[in-house]
C-alpha cells in the first residue's frame, strides 16, 4: 500500500514492523505470512486431500495463511462444492460462529489470489451462488450466528450486495443531517453500513432476523423496496426542492450544510442565484470550489490517484531523503474512483514532518501544478490529549490541495475526459503530516471509512474504555497512552482482530 521516497526504501517500512517476509522462495512460516488478515480455508469435499494439499502448499508459498481446521479465525472459506445448501449443512456442523461474516467463496477467487500473488477483493461472482440459507436460517436456534453491530468487527469490502437498500438509507441519512436531526441520520448510516457488511442480497425481510442496526423505520424502508422496487418516502425527498437544492450547494468545495441552507433561505437555487445575489461573499475556498466545479465533482478514478502518488513522491523525495509517503482514504481501502485523493507525508527526522508540506506546496507552486492550497499548521501538542470530541478535525499539519494533472502523466489517460482537449484536470489532495510516532494513528485515522472510525471510536469507548482519535489512544482504566508503530498494534491493543484496509468499508 505504501508508496515511499525512493532512497528510505532500504528501511523497515512501519506498515510490517520490521518483521520481514519469507525471504528467498521457501515456505513462509505463519507468522511471517504477508497477508495475515485473510486467513483462508480449502474445504476438502469435492476436492480431495491431495489438490488440497497441493493448494495450501501454493497459497502458503505466496505469503498466504492456510488454516488446517475451521475455526473463527477463518475469514475467507473456499470451496469446488458449487452447491451451497450441502456446503452450509457440513459448514453449521462445526462450531463456528462467526459464519456470517466469512466470505464463502468458490475457486475462481482463490485461483485470481494466487495469479495476483495477493488475495484480490471479493466480487460477486466469487461468491457461491445461492448462499440464501445463510442468512434465512440464521434465526433458526441451532446455531447462533451473530453479526456485530460495530462496523470495526466487520469486514466489509468494495462489493456492496445490498445497493438498493443503502442508496435509499444514504439519502435518507441525508435529509436528516440537512434537518439536524443527528440521530437518526447515524441510525441510517449505522443501519446501510451493516446491509453493506452482508455477503449476499437481502431477498425477504426474514433474511434480516436477527442482524443489529435495523431498526422499524429502516425494514419499513426496505419492505417497500422489496415489494415495490422503490421508497415512496425516499422518491418524496429526491424531489424535495430543499432537499435539491442543498445537495446541489453541498456539491461545491467549501460549502457545507450550514452555508448551502443559508442561501437556500435567501432564496437561492441555482449556482447561477449565488454568483450573481449582491450580498455573498464567497471565501477562497468556494471561490476555487466554483471555478473548478466541473473537474472536481467528477470521479478521481485510480490511475489518477496512482498518477498524483508519482507526482508527490517525487517532490517527497526531491525534500529529503528520509521522506515517506502512503496513500490512504478510499483508494488505501481499493475503491476504483474517489472524490479526492488522500496522502500521508512525513520523515524519519523528528521535527521535519511540519516542513514538509510547505516545502511541497512551494514545490508545487513553482511547477505550476497548485490551482489552491489551504494549509492548516501543526497544533498538535502532546498535553492536550485525550480529545474527547472524536469528529473534529486532528491536530496535524495538513493542507487540502486542488492539483492540475497532466493527461499525459495517467495511464490510459484521464477519466472522463473524452471531448475534453484540454489535457489536464484539476484534482482535489489532501496531505495530512503526522509525527513519525503518531504515524500509525494517522493512517488508520484517514484509511476511513468514516462509519468505520466512528465505530472504532465508539467501540473503544463503549467495550474497552479507551479513547481512540487520529493521534492517539488512551486507557482510561490504567490511565496511560498505548503506543503504537502499526495498525495492528492499535487493533491488538483494543482486543480486535485485524481488519486489512480493504475490508474497511464500512
Ligand atoms: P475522505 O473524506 O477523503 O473519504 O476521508 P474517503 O473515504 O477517502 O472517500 P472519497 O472517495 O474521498 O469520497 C478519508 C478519511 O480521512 C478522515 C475521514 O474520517 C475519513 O475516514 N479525515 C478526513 C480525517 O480524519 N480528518 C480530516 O480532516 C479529513
Ligand atoms: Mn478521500
Amino acid at each position: 500500500m505504501m508508496i515511499r521516497a525512493r532512497a528510505a526504501r532500504k528501511k523497515p517500512r512501519p506498515e510490517d514492523g520490521g518483521g520481514g517476509g519469507g525471504g528467498g522462495g521457501g515456505v513462509p512460516r505463519r507468522e511471517d505470512a504477508r497477508f495475515q488478515g485473510v486467513r483462508v480455508y480449502l474445504v476438502e469435499r469435492k476436492m480431495g486431500r491431495s489438490r488440497r494439499s497441493f493448494l495450501t502448499q501454493l497459497a502458503r508459498s505466496k505469503g498466504f495463511v492456510v488454516e488446517d481446521v475451521l475455526s473463527d479465525e477463518v475469514t475467507h472459506v473456499v470451496s469446488e462444492d458449487c452447491q451451497a445448501s450441502s456446503l452450509w449443512t457440513w459448514l453449521r456442523g462445526h462450531d463456528v460462529k462467526n459464519l456470517p461474516t466469512m466470505h464463502l467463496l468458490g475457486i475462481s477467487w482463490f485461483t485470481d489470489s494466487m495469479r495476483e500473488g495477493k488475495p484480490v477483493a471479493v466480487e460477486t461472482r466469487h461468491l457461491i451462488e445461492d448462499t440464501l440459507p445463510k442468512l434465512a436460517e440464521s434465526t433458526s436456534p441451532a446455531p447462533v450466528l451473530t453479526v456485530s453491530q460495530y462496523a470495526c468487527k466487520r469486514r466489509t469490502t468494495t462489493t456492496n450486495n445490498n445497493k438498493i437498500f443503502t442508496d435509499a438509507f444514504e439519502v435518507l441519512a441525508e435529509r436528516y443531517e440537512f434537518n439536524e436531526i443527528h440521530g437518526r441520520c447515524l441510525a441510517f448510516r449505522r443501519a446501510s453500513s451493516l446491509l453493506k457488511s452482508l455477503p449476499r442480497a437481502v431477498r425477504c425481510l426474514g433474511d434480516t432476523g436477527g442482524l443489529p442496526c435495523l431498526g422499524e423505520h429502516c425494514k419499513a424502508v426496505m419492505e417497500e423496496i422489496l415489494q415495490c422496487g422503490r421508497s415512496f418516502e425516499v422518491e418524496k425527498i429526491l424531489s424535495d426542492e430543499r432537499y435539491q437544492t442543498l445537495k446541489l450547494f453541498t456539491s461545491v468545495f467549501g460549502v457545507g450544510p450550514k452555508t448551502a441552507e443559508k442561501w437556500y433561505r435567501g432564496g437561492l437555487r441555482s449556482f447561477s442565484d449565488v454568483l450573481a445575489a449582491p450580498g455573498i461573499h464567497l471565501n477562497r475556498m468556494q471561490q476555487s470550489g466554483f471555478l473548478h466545479y466541473g473537474d472536481i465533482s467528477r470521479a478521481v478514478s485510480k490511475a489518477e490517484a496512482r498518477a498524483l502518488g508519482n507526482i508527490i513522491d517525487e517532490a517527497v523525495h526531491a525534500i529529503t531523503p528520509d521522506g515517506i509517503l502512503a496513500l490512504t482514504g478510499g483508494f488505501r481501502r481499493g475503491k476504483e474512483f474517489g472524490h479526492d485523493v488522500d496522502f500521508i507525508v512525513t520523515t524519519r527526522e523528528p521535527g521535519k514532518e511540519e516542513s514538509l508540506i510547505t516545502n511541497i506546496i512551494e514545490r508545487f507552486k513553482q511547477q505550476g501544478l497548485l490551482l489552491y492550497c489551504e494549509h492548516n499548521a501543526s497544533t498538535f501538542h502532546k498535553l492536550e490529549f485525550p480529545s474527547h470530541q472524536f469528529e473534529a478535525m486532528d491536530h496535524f499539519a495538513k493542507c487540502f490541495l486542488i492539483l492540475r494533472l497532466e493527461g499525459s502523466q495517467v495511464e490510459g489517460g484521464l477519466h472522463g475526459a473524452e471531448g475534453d482537449d484540454r489535457g489536464w484536470r484539476a484534482v482535489r489532495v489532501d496531505l495530512v503530516s503526522p509525527p513519525m510516532d503518531r504515524y500509525a494513528f494517522a493512517l488508520l485515522g484517514w484509511t476511513g471509512s468514516r462509519q468505520f472510525e466512528r465505530d472504532l471510536r465508539r467501540f473503544a469507548r463503549a467495550e474497552r474504555r479507551m479513547l481512540l482519535d487520529n493521534h492517539t489512544l488512551y486507557d482510561k482504566t490504567k490511565k496511560e497512552f498505548l503506543a503504537a508503530t502499526t495498525e495492528r498494534d492499535i487493533f491488538a491493543h483494543l482486543g480486535l482482530e485485524y481488519i486489512e484496509p480493504w475490508q474497511r468499508n464500512a
